[in-house]
């Protein structure tokens, strides 16, 4: 989604502002472009498409500005081209924006009486105009107080003005910010991914807060221009050169990873001598918590989903999960002795941090689940379980997923425990079998050739179905996700059992669709499901766990084995062969896997 950057430095910052644009790429956008200072003037260029086409702008090259400000714009209102890119500019100021402003029909129709003209059909171009009406009759801050004041919706904002040679104004509500201290230079940033190749040193705006960004100091303001003092947080500088080294692409990389990310999670909560799970300083009782409802959006809700099926075998919590988008409209009814777990692998998803808002402001015990530990969700929760698989670049959710599962089952497994729901000697045995799964997902990941071919066959049809019952329901939502979300083809994820109940008028001959039937519990109930597809004429791929007994079938397409482990593990290996055939698919068809059109990795508007 959009990317702000700002830089204050005493030389040229154009290349500078194009290499970290580039770090933004990551989040997904269609047009970029950056605006400098220089000798009393706003030099301003834009263009569609990639930040590639900005750069080889000759006069992006020639820029010899000190000061500027760059975006990658992800369209929400009007189209994406190099007009509706920012920044967008008057005489005096020039702005970029991340978010939404809602009242922006209304201000403009105000702005347009009072003599402004208006070439873009964005949201944002209201910002520049209310700023130079302002700046009129008032001083910087006040006219910034006062437009912020003026708008409704959400935004993170980068402003230079033209006759202030040494000041950036950063401000934000409800979308990320951070700034970052350099030698003799500053930094604004929508991102610390971005800002993490210049600085490891950075502070991040509340709600509401704005802040002047001079050379050699910052300055940041309450809502109402009061002066506050901010705390400067040093990143940790480990993943400062993530790279996708010899793979094609970050998601090939990112699911080759799973392993090591796994390893990583497991050693980060589990004490290996005693057998136990560390959660350390989680700040209730247990027998405080008789609920928990568990809320993300996308994959990070599919997790949530897996969650449930964990927390209610292995607890006896009543156990909820929500879209986010969905729980923040609606009338809740917070209960004192519910736990609230938001999940994200970014942690600056619009709907799941307003969720979490909700949450804060009902004074409810909120938790969260996150990878980016810097992230707005982690800062706002009053306990964060990181997922420590490190930097995800691919937009497809891949190595967060499986790390948002492994911190659930933790999770679930510790409280089972510490409510005494379950006993120690099964604990155990589950923590012992926890161990061997980055071995077991290791082994997973050697399908990969059946894989590759079978994936033609998916590109090849007009839609495709993903069939689970119980662990594996929410596994199957998953791969039609990722098929989706990567190929372009339609692909539906259903419980299996659900399918006479109207999904099945879909089937036709030839209708390739995925049957997740491991031998757990459900198995058989899966396999009666997988004979009344194939009778009508379904090619099924069975992707089941190797077993001594033959699974018994006549007209399976295809069949993939993962390896074999206990019932509430076989979602990990599940999940693997899925994310392939997404990504071969993908591959075959030619598409751009890190960055699937219209999607972003950070959905920061609603
Ligand atoms: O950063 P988050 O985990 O909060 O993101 C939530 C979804 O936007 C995300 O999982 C999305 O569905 C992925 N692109 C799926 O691969």
């Amino acid at each position: 989604m959009c990317g702000i950057i700002g830089i204050n430095s005493n030389k040229p910052v154009s290349s500078t502002i194009i290499n970290s644009l580039k770090k933004l790429e990551y989040r997904g956008y269609d047009s970029a472009g950056i605006a400098t200072l220089y000798d009393g003037l706003i030099d301003e260029v834009k263009s569609e498409g990639r930040v590639n086409n900005l750069e080889k702008n000759s006069l992006v090259q020639s820029m010899k500005g000190t000061i500027g400000i760059g975006h990658v714009r992800w369209a929400t209102h009007g189209l994406p081209n190099s007009i509706n890119a920012h920044p967008h500019s008057s005489q005096y100021v020039s702005v970029v924006h991340n978010g939404i402003i809602e009242n922006s029909t209304l201000l403009k129709k105000f702005l347009i009486s009072k003599g402004h003209n208006f070439k873009s059909q964005t949201d944002t171009e209201v910002i520049v105009h209310l700023i130079t009406e302002n700046l009129k009759t008032e001083n910087i801050v006040n006219s910034i107080k006062k437009t912020l004041k003026s708008l409704q919706g959400s935004f993170a904002l980068g402003i230079v003005f033209k006759d202030q040679p040494d000041l950036i104004v950063g401000a934000r509500r409800g979308s990320p910010l951070a700034v970052g201290y350099g030698p003799n230079e500053n930094y604004l940033g929508s991102d610390s991914y971005a800002l993490k190749s210049m600085t490891n040193k950075i502070t991040y705006l509340n709600d509401g807060e704005f802040c002047i960004i001079k050379k050699d100091h910052v300055e940041f303001f309450d809502e109402d221009g009061v002066k506050v003092n901010k705390k400067v947080l040093e990143l940790s500088s480990e993943e400062k050169s993530y790279d996708k080294g010899d793979y094609k692409h970050f998601m090939a990389k990112e699911i080759e990873e799973q392993p090591t990310t796994l390893k990583n999670g497991i050693k980060e909560y589990i004490d290996n001598s005693n057998n136990d799970i560390n959660i350390y300083n989680f700040p209730w009782k247990t027998n405080e918590i008789n609920a928990i409802t568990l809320i993300g959006c996308g994959t990070a809700y599919h997790s949530c989903l897996m969650a449930k099926y964990w927390f209610e075998e292995l607890t006896s919590l009543d156990v909820s999960i929500d879209i986010a988008s969905e729980f923040r409209y609606r009338k809740n009814r917070f209960k004192k002795n519910s736990l609230y777990v938001f999940v994200s692998q970014s942690g600056e998803t619009a709907d799941t941090y307003a969720a979490l808002d909700l949450c804060n402001q009902n004074n409810m015990k909120t938790c969260s689940i996150v990878n980016v530990i810097e992230s707005s969700i982690a800062r706002d929760s009053k306990f964060v379980l990181p997922i420590h698989c490190g930097t995800e670049i691919g937009v497809a959710s891949t190595k967060a997923f499986l790390g948002q599962m492994l911190i659930l089952y933790i999770f679930a497994l510790k409280i089972g425990l510490l409510r005494k729901d379950i006993i120690k000697e099964k604990f155990t045995e589950k923590i012992k079998d926890l161990k061997t799964l980055p071995k077991l997902v290791e082994q997973t990941l050697l399908t990969d050739n059946k894989i590759q071919t079978i994936s033609t066959t998916f590109n090849e049809a007009k839609g495709s179905m993903f069939l689970g019952r119980g662990f594996s329901y929410p596994i199957a939502l998953e791969g039609a996700l990722k098929l989706k979300e990567l190929s372009y083809i339609h692909a539906e994820g259903y419980p299996a059992g659900e399918m006479k109940h109207g999904p099945l008028a879909l089937i036709e001959e030839g209708m390739p669709v995925v049957i997740l039937a491991p031998r757990d519990s459900y198995y058989k109930k899966t396999i009666s499901n997988m004979q009344e597809v194939i009778a009508r004429g379904a090619k099924v791929l069975l992707i089941t766990n190797k077993s001594k007994d033959e699974v018994i079938s006549e007209n399976i397409w295809e069949k993939v084995e993962v390896e074999s482990t206990n019932d509430d593990l076989l979602p990990f290996l599940l999940t693997i062969p899925l994310q392939k055939l997404a990504y071969y698919s993908a591959l075959k068809k030619g598409y751009d896997i890190d960055k699937p059109r219209n999607l972003a990795k950070s959905v920061t508007v609603e």
